[in-house]
């Protein structure tokens, strides 16, 4: 069983203490940094850019874990910093070219996911699988953070989880993005999942930041 990984979402972060919040990231061994990127035209919203990656790359020791909610993504992330260590998710319903998209990321090093929408079927990654570092199911409709998780989410993990041991791909990541609160973590986590991207519902929510990483890592841990 692949161990569970926490990916906070920084268009959740406050901006005036950003600095602050990556330094206890890092103290608390924080595996990746989750950086959602819109283009107002695959979501209806504007998020996170090339700039922000950049400074990012530069100012945090954490791998970057960049989230393309863009249309033609494989020309896009060509204005964005990555390389080997970090990951970067193509959503399936965003490109007519899905494997040409993976296969720009994985020429750099890095490793590919596929991201899909709540309303995809899992089985669209099939064809994929031998290009991929792992999937990303969006637990809520990309695009805006305090969403609620979508029904059926959870079975979708296990469905996932199924899909990609009997395909051979036992190391293939499953990584949840949306509505990841205290209390479905473990559900999750649970129904297969090991990369948690929290925000407003948890970690980069009220309260003491140390605290909650700790009351997620404690949760994860005893699923
Ligand atoms: C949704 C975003 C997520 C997430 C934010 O498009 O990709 O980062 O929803 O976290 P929550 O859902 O906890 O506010
Ligand atoms: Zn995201």
């Amino acid at each position: 069983m692949l161990q569970p990984a926490i990916s906070p979402s920084l268009m959740c972060a406050d901006i005036f203490r950003l600095r602050e919040i990556i330094d206890v990231f890092e103290a608390n061994g924080i595996e990746y940094l989750h950086i959602d990127v819109m283009d107002g035209q695959f979501v209806p919203n504007f998020c996170l850019g090339t700039d922000y990656c950049r400074r990012m790359k530069a100012g945090a020791s954490i791998p970057l874990d960049i989230h393309l909610m863009v249309t033609e993504p494989e020309e896009k992330l060509k204005a964005f910093p990555f390389g080997p260590g970090d990951f970067v998710s193509v959503h399936y319903e965003s490109t007519a070219d899905v494997t040409g998209a993976l296969n720009a990321v994985r020429e750099r090093g890095a490793a590919a996911f596929l991201a899909i929408n709540p309303d995809t079927p899992e089985t669209v990654v099939l064809p994929y699988l031998p290009l991929l570092g792992g999937v990303l199911l969006m637990t809520v409709y990309p695009g805006f953070a305090g969403q609620k998780m979508v029904e059926g989410s959870l079975e979708k993990i296990t469905r996932t989880r199924r899909l990609l041991d009997e395909a051979g791909r036992p190391d293939c990541r499953i990584e949840v993005d949306g509505n990841v609160n205290y209390e479905k973590a473990p559900l999750m986590r649970r129904a297969g999942a090991d990369i948690f991207v929290v925000g407003t519902s948890s970690v980069l929510g009220p309260g003491d930041l140390n605290g909650n990483i700790r009351r997620m890592r404690r949760l994860l841990a005893e699923a």
